[in-house]
């Protein structure tokens, strides 16, 4: 194609970028990715930290299993191969919200290094925030809030993170909440002011 200066250009050159909607949304657009076991507080955290965000004037979306896996991944299981494709699917999903310029809120047990790394080689390094929501196992199963460590202990599910499947620890995330000791509400304060200059124009 031709312009009338006779310079060679592709329809994409026309495209908006990422920036342009980001200076839209006065953000910058970042993939927020918690990873921790079942019960470890990841979706509560997420709803809050959402809540906060939006307060105070930032874009953002919650991906967790309850919108992925009813929906887009709703024909995997748990198996090691269907958890690497939901985090697969959920890492370019992601990428197409950060490209929107909009900040995504991740809550996915993601339990493997190579899993994650999967993730941030789609999302790229500059852009995938690990966040370890760092609870004990023992403290998970006590609030055990779907009742599904009570049926994994009995051998109603199978591949159960934490239980009969392995969690492997981030060694070096960006950020760690330790939720034990702490309200929900410390934890997104915590979050919160840690990823704000992040996002911050
Ligand atoms: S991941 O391993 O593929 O990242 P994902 O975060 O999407 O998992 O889903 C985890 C949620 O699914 C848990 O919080 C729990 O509610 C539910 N679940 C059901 N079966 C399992 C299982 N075998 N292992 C872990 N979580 C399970």
């Amino acid at each position: 194609m031709k312009d009338e200066g006779n310079n060679i250009f592709s329809v994409f050159d026309e495209l908006l970028q990422r920036s342009d909607k980001e200076i839209a949304l006065n953000q910058f657009s970042k993939v927020i990715w918690m990873t921790g076991l079942s019960g470890s507080g990841k979706t509560s955290i997420a709803i809050g930290l959402e809540r906060k965000l939006h307060t105070n004037g930032y874009l953002t979306q919650i991906l967790d299993g309850d919108n992925i896996r009813t929906g887009i991944n709703k024909n995997l299981g748990f198996s090691d191969e269907d958890r690497t494709e939901n985090i697969r699917r959920i890492a370019e999903v992601s990428k197409l919200f950060l490209n929107c310029g909009v900040i995504t809120i991740n809550c996915f047990v993601s339990p493997t290094i190579k899993i994650r790394k999967q993730a941030q080689q789609i999302i790229g390094e500059n852009d995938f925030i690990e966040v370890f929501i760092n609870t004990p196992l023992d403290v998970c199963e006590q609030r055990d809030p779907k009742g599904l460590y009570k049926k994994a202990r009995n051998g109603e599910i199978k591949d159960f993170t934490g239980v009969s499947a392995l969690f492997e620890e981030p060694t070096s995330p960006s950020i760690e909440i330790k939720t034990e000791k702490k309200s929900i509400e410390d934890c997104v304060n915590a979050l919160y002011s840690e990823i704000l200059i992040l996002i911050k124009r």
